[in-house]
């Protein structure tokens, strides 16, 4: 089967296509033939080379959500899988293949209506945002800043907020054009990043979702209302600096709050309920889900260019 590995650390450039042998489903596991694979922003980071000292070697086959169908399954699965349409998590790579292994307890199904494309758009994104909300104890009628919404978790979070009552909900971006989208999606305040710019900012947050993290996050503490929390699912901008516990402490008058989240300590159970009533939304046409760009799965590396130039609206989706 064709799949795409990391041969060398570095740019885009270093994906390349080879041929694998069509990978056998061990014990709890599922083989999914691939028709959409999604492609995360973390991809982009393994590719790069930055997380190596966590034990990604060259050689590894990114992307972690795929949907397609079941065509065999490991020893103590249900064989009722078999010929079923599923999302399916495959961990921290092994997604852009043509037959993906997947644990059978990450695998979701897929209503009739919901594409393969759209599946992969919103998996894994839409438990971030929904997950990190509650972890931020959102509550209807408070007012939420997404910052580094035009990314899939961002979209999702947006679109959570105000379904879910929110007073405003303000975001940031670095483009008119996908503010404009944005707004479309429930956004009330349409920011430049700094948080500043673009029109007038609410008076202060009683909830930030922060994608980006980076040197501007402690900026961001000053903006929280008293009881304020900001959670931080992702850090596309990079970490922040190391000495923004003390602007913590400094708001300190504010009993503000500052977590970060990770979908990895919610159960496999939890995920998954979440998954479906998200992909049954999503079928019904009540959670859009914004898909930048389809390309072949041949075509890794542009995708990757197109990643790295921060030209992605939402999510690129391979399809082999
Ligand atoms: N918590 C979890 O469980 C979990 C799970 C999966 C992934 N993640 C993390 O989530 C992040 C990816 O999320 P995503 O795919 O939604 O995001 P994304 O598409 O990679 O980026 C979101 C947006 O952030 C904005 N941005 C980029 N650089 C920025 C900067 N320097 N300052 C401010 N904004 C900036 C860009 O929009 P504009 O150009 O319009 O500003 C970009 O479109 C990664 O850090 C990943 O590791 C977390």
């Amino acid at each position: 089967m064709k799949a795409i590995v990391i041969q060398t650390y570095g740019g885009p450039e270093g994906l390349a296509v080879v041929d694998l042998l069509a990978p056998v489903a061990a014990a709890g596991q599922v083989v999914v033939a691939t028709e959409a694979v999604g492609v995360g922003g973390v991809d982009t980071v393994i590719r790069s080379g930055a997380l190596a000292a966590y034990g990604f070697k060259e050689g590894h086959i990114p992307g972690s959500e795929v949907a397609g169908t079941v065509t065999a399954v490991g020893d103590g699965v249900d064989a009722s899988w078999i010929g079923r349409r599923v999302w399916a998590f495959t961990g921290t790579g092994g997604g852009y293949v043509e037959q993906a292994l997947a644990p059978v307890e990450e695998i979701v199904p897929l209503p009739v209506n919901l594409s393969a494309v759209d599946a992969v758009t919103l998996g894994s994104s839409g438990v971030v945002a929904h997950f990190g909300l509650r972890h931020a104890h959102f509550a209807p009628g408070e007012t939420v800043l997404v910052r580094g919404a035009a990314g899939s978790i961002g979209i999702m979070a947006v679109q959570l907020a105000a379904r879910g009552g929110a007073a405003a909900v303000a975001v940031t971006t670095s483009s008119a054009e996908r503010g404009e989208h944005l707004r479309r999606l429930g956004a009330t305040h349409v920011l430049d990043r700094s948080g500043d710019g673009g029109e007038p900012a609410p008076d202060g947050y009683d909830v930030i979702i922060d994608v980006a993290a980076g040197k501007d996050m402690p900026s961001f503490f000053d903006r929280l209302n008293p009881n304020g929390r900001m959670v931080a699912v992702g850090a596309v901008a990079g970490q922040p600096p190391a000495d923004f516990g003390m602007k913590i402490m400094a708001a300190f008058q504010k009993s503000m709050s500052f977590a970060t989240f990770s979908a990895h300590t919610v159960t496999g159970a939890d995920r998954g309920a979440v998954r479906s009533e998200q992909f049954a939304a999503a079928s019904r046409g009540e959670v859009e889900t914004v898909v930048h760009e389809v390309l072949p799965l041949d075509a890794a590396v542009l995708a990757h260019q197109k990643m790295d130039a921060g030209e992605v609206f939402g999510r690129i989706v391979l399809t082999p």
